[in-house]
C-alpha cells in the first residue's frame, strides 16, 4: 500500500491550493502592522488597497515591491504617487494601508 504517498499528495495539493487561491488573503499580522501605523486600517481596506495598488501603480513603472520602502517612507510616496495614479480619498488610504501592512519595516 502506498497510502503515505496519497497522504503526501493531498497535503501538497491542499497547501498549494491555499497559496494559489490565497493570493489576495491578508494575514492578521499585516492587518496588525497596518493598524499600528493607521488605526483606520482593516482587512477590507488592505484588500482593496492591494487590488488598487496592483491595478494602478504599475502603468508607468514596474510595481514597486512593498518591502522596498518602510512604513515610515510609504506615506510620502503614496501622497506623491496618488495623483499620478489618479486615486484619492478612500482609495489612496486603502493603497497606503496595504503598503503599511506589507512594508519592509
Ligand atoms: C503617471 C505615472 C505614474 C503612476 C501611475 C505611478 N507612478 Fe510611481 N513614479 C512615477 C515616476 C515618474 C517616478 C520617478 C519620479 C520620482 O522619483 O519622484 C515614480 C517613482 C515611484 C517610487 C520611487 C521609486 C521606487 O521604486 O522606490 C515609488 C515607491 C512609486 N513611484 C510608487 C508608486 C505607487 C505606489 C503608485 C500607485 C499609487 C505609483 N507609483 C503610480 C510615475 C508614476
Amino acid at each position: 500500500m502506498k497510502s503515505w504517498f496519497w497522504g503526501l499528495a493531498v497535503t501538497a495539493v491542499a497547501a498549494f491550493g491555499s497559496v494559489a487561491c490565497g493570493g489576495s488573503a491578508i494575514s492578521p499580522e499585516m492587518v496588525q502592522r497596518a493598524q499600528s501605523h493607521d488605526a483606520s486600517a482593516s482587512e477590507a481596506t488592505i484588500m482593496k488597497g492591494k487590488q488598487l495598488f496592483e491595478g494602478k501603480c504599475a502603468t508607468c513603472h514596474a510595481l514597486p515591491a512593498p518591502t522596498s520602502h518602510t512604513a515610515e517612507e510609504w506615506p510620502e510616496w503614496v501622497k506623491k504617487m496618488a495623483p499620478q495614479a489618479k486615486i484619492s480619498g478612500d482609495d489612496e488610504k486603502a493603497v497606503l494601508h496595504y503598503l503599511l501592512g506589507a512594508s519592509g519595516g
